[in-house]
């Protein structure tokens, strides 16, 4: 469903991605680990051509995308549905109005459609019936997972999260992590993980890769990541204190980045 070939990116002299290659399967759930400011942001806007490599290819269902023009790259982002840690809600909405928010502009479902559409991706995320509430009054956790709702309402056949669990308290990211595989589990679809965090790579990726220095370093299932013995593997795996790892290292994702390519 997604194949990377020997993807490069440099920014000046600095090289990011030095000759990236992998495939991920629909269905799979792939977790993309590496340190802060390894990589993992710069890869997966390539997945959606939100950048464009230097040399290499990026193929969405056999398709590369990379000589694409914006216009065309709106069909196949169609296919995404994106959760990062910044999406922010619209506190002057109600959670409906949020959820709703890029199904009203961009499509013309009847109001019916929408109302059903919206109060499914609410019963996935596991907060049916807050339709009416405003994202002032929910906790933290519960943000995050209308956060969801508005990347699943679409129906995505793959969904891409960037760092969903960074910057929240141990609790509120084991829940999530447990969201993202009912997600996955309940919607059948296909799910890139990018985290820094060891504990969450592991508990929702089948499939784990690993970024270091540009490269691949490890590209297997948990289990052999947490077996290896590849001191740089190991160094990661055990978690090594490094203060640079505090440092939350955000992109700005466009916040309109699925437009209709008819408008
Ligand atoms: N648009 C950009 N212009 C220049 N440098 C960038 C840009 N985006 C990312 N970088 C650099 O690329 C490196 C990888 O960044 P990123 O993919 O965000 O790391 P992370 O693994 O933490 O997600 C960093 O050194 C970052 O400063
Ligand atoms: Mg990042």
């Amino acid at each position: 469903m997604i194949e990377v070939r020997d993807l490069q990116k440099n920014f000046g002299a600095q090289r990011v991605l030095d000759g990236i290659s992998f495939q991920i399967e629909s269905g799979e759930s792939v977790a993309i680990i590496g340190r802060s400011g390894c990589g993992k942001s710069v890869l997966i806007k390539h997945l959606i051509g939100l950048m464009k490599p230097d040399t290499g290819d990026v193929l969405i269902d056999g398709e590369s995308i990379v000589p694409m023009d914006e216009r065309q790259l709106l069909r196949v982002r169609q296919k995404f549905g994106m959760v990062f840690q910044g999406a922010a809600l619209f506190d002057s909405m109600t959670v409906k109005e949020n959820v709703a928010f890029a199904l009203r502009r961009n499509s013309k479902m009847t109001e019916a459609e929408i109302s059903k559409r919206v109060a499914r991706a609410l019963e996935v995320v596991d907060l049916p019936g807050t339709e009416n509430k405003n994202p002032a009054e929910l906790s933290g956790g519960m943000r995050k997972r209308v956060g969801l709702a508005r990347a699943i309402v679409y129906e995505p056949q793959i969904l891409l999260y960037d760092e969903p669990t960074t910057g929240l308290d141990p609790i509120v990211s084991d829940s999530i992590d447990q969201l993202i595989i009912h997600v996955r589990d309940e919607l059948k679809v296909t799910s890139v993980v990018v985290t820094h965090d060891m504990r969450s790579a592991r508990r929702v990726g089948n499939h784990v890769i690993m970024l270091h220095q540009g490269k691949i370093q490890a590209n297997c299932s948990p289990e052999q990541l947490f077996n290896s013995t590849d001191p740089i593997v190991r160094q990661f795996v055990d978690g090594i204190a490094d203060p640079k790892e505090n440092l939350i290292n955000q992109p700005d994702y466009p916040t309109a980045f699925f437009r209709h390519p008819k408008e």
